[in-house]
């Protein structure tokens, strides 16, 4: 039995929010449809709610919005798909029925949105003015999360290593030789604001800058001109509350294309190898995990997440980026790790869940009024 906000209960009512406008909604419905299988069901009751490709809002009532169509489009929903908007009713969130003009009260949310207008504070922005717990990271943390700029300034202040970069924008002209000047060659670029390795591409040459640069600018007026690192691609798992957080195992990845691109992540079946755990030595796997914790601390991390690094031949560690919501597919690394470490999918749900209850009530203990 639950306790929650003065309220008793046998079951919480998660709103499993999914989809959405970004490159990356098809493997949120993947990542929303192991969620709901797994959901411990004698302690939650499922809202499932999409957000179309258009970035309209939706409720469905089963799963078969997961197999019936890959993405879920404004023109070709399921017929009982219904529109809906989460709001906060009288105090309390609800999924607000647009048509039927009827509310259903929720407990939780449990966002499992990828990219920008899901895992960048926006949709965090959204459910904490409708008041409803939710789980990950907050508003500010999912934003600097997202913005492997701001990241990396945040992650100096720590002095937490990352790779070299240079800001570059459509106001600034910075040359290919300026840029091997200061970062040697090859260097990478990327979008500031991406995931999945969209934009992101190995310069090798002026001709390639020029070509690369132009696409990289196509999914944000930010990039980054970053120093090659050389090292093996390791990831770990972190989960808790920001001041007593937890890593998992770490894991390893190992392209068989010349980086972790695209193709290699989603095309290509055999792109990649996934060793979980990484094979390491102990007091590389504890360097690791305290500097994945140490990440997630300065990132403001409340929740989950998920930190990326290399790994340098020399011991040496970078963090390449965090992802605040990690895939959660089958094969996906994030609940992959954490079952090699001893926690398995079911629980790591319920857990996550917990915290952001947690999460809520104590942001409840504080005083929103001077006088009072
Ligand atoms: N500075 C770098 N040095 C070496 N490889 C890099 C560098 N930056 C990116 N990569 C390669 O590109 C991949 C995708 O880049 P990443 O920054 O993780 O973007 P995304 O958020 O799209 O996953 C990485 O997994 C890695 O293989
Ligand atoms: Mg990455």
């Amino acid at each position: 039995m639950n306790l929650w906000n003065g309220r008793d209960f046998m079951k919480s009512v998660i709103a499993l929010i999914f989809g959405g406008k970004s490159a990356e909604h098809e493997v949120s419905l993947r990542s929303a449809k192991n969620i709901a299988d797994a959901l411990d069901k004698d302690q939650y009751t499922p809202i499932l709610v999409g957000i179309s490709k258009e970035g309209s809002w939706y409720s469905f009532p089963n799963e078969s919005v997961f197999t019936q169509h890959s993405k879920i489009t404004d023109a070709n929903l399921p017929a009982d798909a219904e529109p809906v908007a989460i709001v906060s009713l009288n105090g309390k969130p609800v999924i607000y029925s647009l048509k039927k003009q009827t509310s259903t009260p929720i407990d939780c949310a449990f966002p499992i949105l990828h990219g920008p207008l899901g895992e960048d504070g926006t949709v965090q922005g959204l459910l904490k003015m409708a008041q409803v717990p939710f789980v990950g990271c907050g508003v500010w943390s999912s934003a600097a999360g997202m913005d492997k700029e701001v990241m990396k300034r945040l992650l100096a202040h720590a002095s937490i290593p990352s790779a070299k970069y240079i800001l570059l924008t459509p106001f600034n002209n910075v040359s290919y030789r300026e840029l091997t000047e200061a970062l040697g060659s090859p260097f990478f670029i990327k979008p500031a604001n991406a995931g999945s390795s969209v934009g992101v591409h190995k310069i090798k040459n002026e001709t390639d800058y020029q070509v690369k640069l132009k696409d990289a600018f196509l999914f944000d007026r930010k990039v980054l001109a970053e120093e090659f690192i050389e090292g093996r691609e390791i990831e770990c798992s972190v989960m808790g509350h920001n001041h007593d957080p937890r890593a998992s195992l770490p894991a390893e990845i190992i392209p068989q294309h010349e980086f972790y691109s695209y193709e290699a992540k989603y095309v290509d079946d055999n792109g990649a190898r996934l060793q979980i755990p990484a094979e390491l030595p102990s007091e590389i796997v504890q360097k690791i995990q305290d500097l994945a914790k140490k990440t997630y601390h300065t990132m403001g991390c409340d929740g989950l997440t998920r930190v990326d690094f290399f790994l340098k031949k020399n011991n040496e560690l970078f963090i390449n980026e965090i992802n605040t919501i990690p895939g959660f597919t089958k094969i996906s690394m994030y609940p992959k790790m954490w079952e090699a470490t001893g926690i398995p999918y079911r629980n790591l749900i319920s857990q996550l869940i917990t915290f952001a209850f947690e999460k809520f009530e104590s942001e409840q203990e504080l005083k929103t009024s001077y006088l009072d």
